[in-house]
C-alpha cells in the first residue's frame, strides 16, 4: 500500500516546515468582509508554523465556495501547505459524492467523513473520487467530546466475527482496510490515540483534536501516538496568534524528538 498523494503531500510539508500543526480556522463574523480579511490576517500570521488549513462548515456556508474560500484555499497553497474541509460526510453515496466533487473543485486537498455510514453505498463513492483525483479522505475513529461515548465509545457486536468489540478499534479497522489517508481520534483520549496506533501501525496518519482549550495536552496526545494535531481557539483566539501557533509546534516537535 504506497502512500496516497495526500498523504505523501502533507507528510512532505510537515518535515520541510517542521510542524505537525493543522489550523482549524473557525472563526464566525456577521461581515463576509471582514471574515475574509480577518481569515487571510490569521493564515499569513501563522502559516510559518501550520503544515495543513481546515476549514469547518460554518465557514464555508458564510463565505462564498467559488470566491472567498477558493481565495483562502489558494493563499494556503501559495504557503505551501494543504487544505482539508471538515464536511463529517454522513449521507448515502450520490448525496456524499455530489459534496465531495464540490468541496475538491473548490480546492480542498482532502475532507473527512464519518465511517458509520459504511462503505457500500455510503462512502465508497467518495473514496473512488478521491483517489481518482489524488484527494484524501480522513475518518473520524472517535471524537474528542464527552457524547462521543454514546456512539465512538460503544462496545458493539462486530458483524464479521459475532464478537463484542470496541466501536472506535473497529473503525480503525475500516481506515487501514479502506486505505484512508487519516483518522481522527481526540486528544481527550490518550489511551484510544494508543490503542488506534497500535491497529495502524503508522500506516494511516492520526490528526488529534481537543487540546488547550478541550484539556487535551499537546505533548502527551504526540506521546501517545498522534502524527498530526489540529488546533483552532487555542491560536485564533489568542492575543498574539503566531505566537500559540509557534509554542504549540514546538511542543509538539519537542515531544515527537524524545518519542
Ligand atoms: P478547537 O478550537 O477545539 O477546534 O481547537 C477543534 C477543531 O477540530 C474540529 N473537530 C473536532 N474537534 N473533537 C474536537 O474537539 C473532535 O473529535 C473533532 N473532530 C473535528 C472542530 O470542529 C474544530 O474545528
Amino acid at each position: 500500500m504506497g502512500l496516497s498523494t495526500f498523504k505523501r503531500s502533507i507528510n512532505q510539508i510537515s518535515e520541510r516546515l517542521k510542524t505537525r500543526i493543522v489550523l482549524a480556522l473557525d472563526l464566525t463574523d456577521h461581515d463576509r468582509t471582514t471574515l475574509s480579511t480577518r481569515c487571510i490576517d490569521i493564515l499569513e500570521g501563522v502559516s510559518p508554523y501550520i503544515c495543513a488549513l481546515k476549514l469547518n462548515r460554518p465557514l464555508v456556508l458564510r463565505l462564498c465556495l467559488d470566491r472567498e474560500i477558493k481565495n483562502l484555499l489558494e493563499r494556503a497553497h501559495d504557503f505551501g501547505l494543504v487544505t482539508i474541509m471538515d464536511a463529517k460526510l454522513n449521507d448515502v453515496a450520490h448525496t456524499n459524492l455530489a459534496t465531495a466533487v464540490q468541496y475538491f473543485d473548490a480546492g480542498f486537498d482532502a475532507l473527512i467523513a464519518s465511517p458509520f455510514v459504511g462503505w457500500d453505498g455510503g462512502l465508497d463513492s467518495v473514496f473512488r473520487e478521491a483517489s481518482t483525483r489524488g484527494k484524501g479522505v480522513i475518518l473520524l475513529v472517535h471524537m474528542s467530546h464527552k457524547g462521543a461515548a454514546e456512539g465512538y465509545g460503544q462496545t458493539v457486536i462486530d458483524i464479521k466475527t459475532g464478537r463484542e468489540r470496541p466501536q472506535f478499534m473497529i473503525f480503525a479497522e475500516k481506515a487501514l482496510a479502506w486505505d484512508a489517508d487519516g483518522v481522527v481520534v481526540g486528544a481527550t483520549h490518550l489511551e484510544k490515540i494508543t490503542s488506534t496506533r497500535a491497529i495502524l501501525q503508522g500506516k494511516v496518519p492520526i490528526y488529534s483534536p481537543g487540546i488547550a482549550v478541550q484539556g487535551g495536552s499537546a505533548k502527551e496526545a504526540v506521546k501517545a501516538g498522534a502524527d498530526y494535531l489540529i488546533a483552532g481557539r487555542a491560536i485564533y483566539n489568542s492575543t498574539n496568534p503566531t505566537e500559540s501557533a509557534r509554542s504549540i509546534r514546538d511542543e509538539a516537535i519537542s515531544a515527537l524528538e524524545r518519542n
